[in-house]
């Protein structure tokens, strides 16, 4: 609390008299005061003492289109005039949500028609595992409840996301996971290799869906689910023999396959899913974030064809949310979409931006600090070491904070997992703002490296 401005002192006093932050250190957020934003333009954040920020993380990797487009604000207002809230249970619709569905299925790859609305990508892949589960009863086979996901994955934070995901920190609180997620190493080659190349870690990551499926049982295994790149893992983008593997073993078993496109959907890898740029066929794919750019919630489940073609036989599905297609929300979805569309931000990502952060980014792999940097579109991460050659970290410095409060102090927000710092900026970044965001990355590296040494 070491503001000399009023205002931020009286926002930062409501926040420790009346607010618990998510994945915050409540005692420890109360000694420091948050940092308050207070609106946002483009790629940039201001802060409540004037301070201006690139976002280089779009938000929580969500603001595609970038802050404050005035489109969005009209599309939901017009909507909210119209018909602020209707549900869709018990046979209703509304238009948005349908027009939504449409639009989406038109973007998404082929034979996946079908969409199921929530509120957020965690109520997307709750959704996911009960509809992985009715389907396979539906076909005669109940006992196909067992969904195998990977350490280190995230896929939410309600009580099936968070099972669902692999992380150890978050399993901790609360006896997850629930029963029936298994989990299986990660395709993260620079954190876990060893002594195999990255080619071989990624054939033998693979192999390990292969041994698990045969471990619980095929006839007791209902779908495997990944991010295509991890994202909140650390940006972790598998070697290039993973998918492939993957795509081998998952066309000799009888299981769904359910990519999360939580991050990667709507153009963070510069085509519309991530799937698209692995060649992947999901049955089913978990979306949010990018859906509405972040600027009101809204998640879902793309479903297959051949999916819904079961579903269709098996009565009620007894699942959906008060909110799932709210009609603001679609309409803001559609109107971002549109956007996308017209103004061709994805081929851009694709044939401009993406390339040129790519290059940019591994100019920084002559710092003495970086072990490796990595990325695939618009995401990007920098590893963070002690020793090239053998990727020996800075053990118990807490590296990655030191430099994201670097970043913070010098204008950039870039995110630390561990001693990995990662960023996934807005879809419309211009190429002057890659290298404003490179030079501050490099700044914040060499000020890091002095901490280290000072
Ligand atoms: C891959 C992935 N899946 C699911 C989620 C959960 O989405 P939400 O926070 O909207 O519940 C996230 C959030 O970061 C995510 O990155």
């Amino acid at each position: 609390m070491t503001s000399n401005n009023p205002q931020t002192r009286e926002w930062q006093a409501l926040s420790n008299d009346h607010h618990l932050a998510p994945f915050s250190d409540f005692k420890q957020l109360k000694e420091k005061g948050p940092r308050i934003i207070t609106n946002a333009k483009g790629v940039y954040l201001w802060d409540s003492e004037g301070n201006k920020i690139l976002d280089g993380m779009a938000g929580l990797w969500c603001v595609a289109i970038g802050y404050g487009r005035d489109e969005l604000a009209d599309a939901a207002s017009k909507q909210m005039r119209e018909l602020p809230y209707y549900n869709l249970f018990f046979q209703t619709a509304h238009p948005p949500v349908l027009e939504l569905a449409k639009v989406i299925a038109d973007i998404a790859p082929q034979g996946m028609k079908h969409v199921f609305f929530t509120g957020s990508g965690s109520e997307g892949n709750d959704t996911m595992l009960r509809m992985v589960r009715h389907y396979w009863a539906i076909k005669g086979q109940p006992n196909k409840k067992t969904i195998i996901s990977r350490i280190n994955g995230y896929h939410g934070s309600t009580v099936a996301g968070a099972s669902l995901g692999g992380m150890t920190y978050m399993h901790e609180q609360g006896d997850l996971p629930i029963p029936g997620i298994v989990h299986i190493p990660q395709p993260y080659w620079f954190g876990e290799g060893g002594d195999m190349s990255a080619e071989e870690f990624g054939v033998w990551a693979a192999n390990q869906l292969e041994e698990k499926i045969l471990e619980v049982g095929v006839d007791k295994v209902g779908a495997f689910i990944a991010e295509p790149i991890q994202g909140a893992g650390g940006v972790i983008v598998p070697p290039e023999t993973y998918w492939p593997r993957i795509k081998e073993i998952l066309a000799k078993y009888d299981i769904l396959f359910v990519a999360d496109e939580v991050i990667c959907g709507f153009g963070r890898t510069g085509e519309w899913f991530g799937s698209d740029f692995y060649g992947l066929k999901p049955d089913m794919m978990t979306i949010a974030k990018g859906l509405t750019s972040g600027y009101i919630p809204m998640g879902g489940l793309i479903v297959r064809d051949e999916v819904v073609a079961v579903l269709n036989e098996g009565g009620d599905f007894n699942h959906g949310f008060t909110y799932s297609g709210h009609p603001v929300a679609a309409a803001v979805a559609l109107e971002n979409i549109r956007i996308l569309r017209d103004e061709k931000i994805i081929e851009r990502v694709h044939s401009e931006t993406a390339p040129y952060l790519q290059k940019r980014l591994r100019e920084l792999n002559d710092h003495p600090l970086v072990g490796e940097v990595r990325g695939v579109g618009l995401l990007g991460a920098i590893e963070l070491v002690k020793d090239k050659a053998t990727r020996a970290r800075y053990e118990g410095k807490g590296v990655g904070m030191i430099c994201r409060q670097f970043c913070f102090d010098n204008g950039l927000i870039m995110r630390a997992v561990g001693d990995t710092m990662i960023i996934a900026p807005p879809l419309v970044i211009s190429l002057a703002e890659i290298d404003e965001l490179v030079a501050k990355a490099r700044l914040c590296l060499d000020l890091t490296l002095s901490a280290l040494h000072g």
